[in-house]
């Protein structure tokens, strides 16, 4: 809490005999130190009141919990993530997500801390996943078994077998403990969508605000975003959604730790890791809300999953669900809205955005013919708890079926900040379907950029 230093004011009994001695100026310079102290101590932000950290039972290896989302393992080249309580596949419990260097894969050893004692190490599994694109670095499950009557809390990995000070090592708070028997219905949220890896100085902030206006709209609950870094602008948006509740920001300083290319294929683009570490986070954001989402969304921010026959969401998943009841993932085809088209005279009474960053979603409105003679990608909507191993495109490991949601259902409105073709007008069809949201969305809009102070009051019109 923001301390004020002039209070030591008061406690001098003798300042008022001191005020009349003192010119106006002063007494006046000192009511206006004492009125700002005032106004400051009632506006500090709440970030700055002291976090009590959450206290559990005294454990045995207390001493050394990591806080990082991102962890380097002792004694070898791998980065520990985080870890998750699953006990999907046979014989395992745990689920240590990792970021391992494919070339130095060594025998490791799970480490518990039980409630009270630490446990005897048990072997692990090691799971590369299939997708590395060529990278030094692959996204990879440690999968461990709890030994016998140990009601673990924590989990390290070791090179040797031999149980060790528990002050040497790093432990992971073991998440999703009460997955196990818990109903879809009586989850927090509906919707999450994990927004993976924002950095360089992204500051598209009309975007941003645009886009997560309407996820809300559409019913999304809470947006997931592994934050690298950004520019000033966006970061002041960011944290007044953050501080609403509505977007979580993870820390994702990959780039302290490893050189993370800002391509997907390392022969063209070189670095350590695939995209900033982008199926790492898309993994790791599925574990994070296996216990409180029914579904979640993998798109990038400029990808909007629009359900065109349904009002949001909830009634697009309520119809699929029926169509399709034992399907966990959902196949979104990629649909993209160059800029250079757009048609001024089409666009009606949109608002003007002085001085706000980044472009307007809203004149995205001519959809590109996909290609369907070559590869087409998708996005997914998945049900979190169907699925073990994800990547972008596609999920790599998972129980149940897929289905592909037929594009007139649900399609993306992809809106590239730079779209590398320029196709002929007459292979482009208009679609305004973003429009039908604009008297919700517009004010929405307007309001929180307004709130986090972004937004000049003469744009209001
Ligand atoms: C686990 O606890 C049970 C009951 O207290 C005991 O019989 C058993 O020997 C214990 N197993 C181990 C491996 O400690
Ligand atoms: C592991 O790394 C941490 C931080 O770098 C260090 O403090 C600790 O002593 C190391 N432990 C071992 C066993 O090397
Ligand atoms: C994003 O990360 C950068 C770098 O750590 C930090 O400066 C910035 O405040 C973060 N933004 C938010 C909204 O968390
Ligand atoms: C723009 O819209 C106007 C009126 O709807 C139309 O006459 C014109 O052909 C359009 N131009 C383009 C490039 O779409
Ligand atoms: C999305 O689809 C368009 C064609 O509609 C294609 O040109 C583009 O490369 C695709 N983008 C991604 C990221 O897959």
């Amino acid at each position: 809490m923001f301390r004020c230093p002039l209070r030591i004011g008061f406690i001098y009994t003798g300042w008022m005999e001191l005020l009349k001695h003192l010119k106006k100026t002063y007494v006046l310079l000192f009511i206006t130190a004492l009125f700002l102290c005032l106004v400051l101590t009632l506006k500090m932000p709440s970030t700055y009141k002291s976090n009590p950290k959450p206290s559990g039972p005294p454990s045995a290896c207390s001493m050394r919990i990591s806080e990082q989302t991102i962890t380097p393992l002792n004694n070898t080249k791998h980065l520990l993530v985080s870890a998750y309580m699953d006990q999907r596949v046979k014989d395992f419990d745990i689920r240590i997500i990792g970021i391992f260097r494919r070339d130095s894969i060594q025998p490791l050893h799970c480490f518990f801390c039980c409630a009270g004692y630490l446990s005897e190490t048990t072997p692990a599994t090691i799971l590369q996943h299939p997708d590395n694109f060529g990278f030094p670095f692959v996204t990879t499950d440690v999968m461990c078994q709890i030994p016998q009557n140990c009601s673990a809390t924590h989990v390290t990995l070791l090179t040797t077998p031999d149980k060790q000070s528990p002050s040497n090592h790093p432990w992971l708070p073991i998440r999703n403990k009460d997955t196990v028997g818990q109903k879809e219905e009586n989850m927090q949220f509906d919707f999450t969508i994990c927004i993976s890896n924002l950095f360089g100085d992204y500051n598209n902030v009309l975007q941003f605000a645009q886009t997560l206006e309407m996820y809300k709209l559409l019913g999304v609950n809470r947006v997931v975003i592994y934050n690298t870094s950004c520019g000033p602008e966006l970061d002041r948006l960011l944290q007044s959604y953050s501080d609403e509740g509505f977007v979580e920001m993870v820390p994702w300083p990959i780039d302290k730790h490893l050189n993370p290319s800002r391509g997907w294929l390392h022969s063209e683009h070189g670095g350590d890791v695939h995209y900033f570490g982008q199926l790492t986070t898309l993994n790791e954001c599925i574990y994070r809300s296996m216990e409180r989402s029914r579904y979640v969304l993998l798109n990038d921010i400029d990808e909007i999953l629009m359900p065109y026959q349904h009002k949001d969401l909830m009634s697009l998943m309520n119809t699929l669900r029926n169509q399709h009841p034992n399907t966990g993932v959902f196949l979104i085809e990629n649909h993209t809205y160059p800029k250079k088209l757009f048609n001024q005279s089409k666009s009606g009474p949109l608002p003007q955005w002085n001085g706000v960053p980044g472009f307007d979603i809203m004149v995205h409105i001519y959809r590109e013919e996909p290609n369907r003679n070559i590869y087409h990608p998708h996005k997914l909507i998945v049900q979190p708890r169907a699925v073990q191993q994800t990547s972008v495109h596609d999920v790599l490991k998972m129980s149940g079926a897929k289905f592909k949601v037929p594009p007139d259902v649900c399609r993306i409105i992809h809106s590239p900040i730079s779209t590398p073709t320029n196709p002929p007008l007459d292979q482009l069809h208009v679609d305004t379907r973003l429009w039908d949201f604009k008297d919700k969305l517009l004010p929405n809009v307007i309001k929180v950029l307004q709130r986090a102070e972004l937004l000049r009051s003469e744009t209001q019109n």
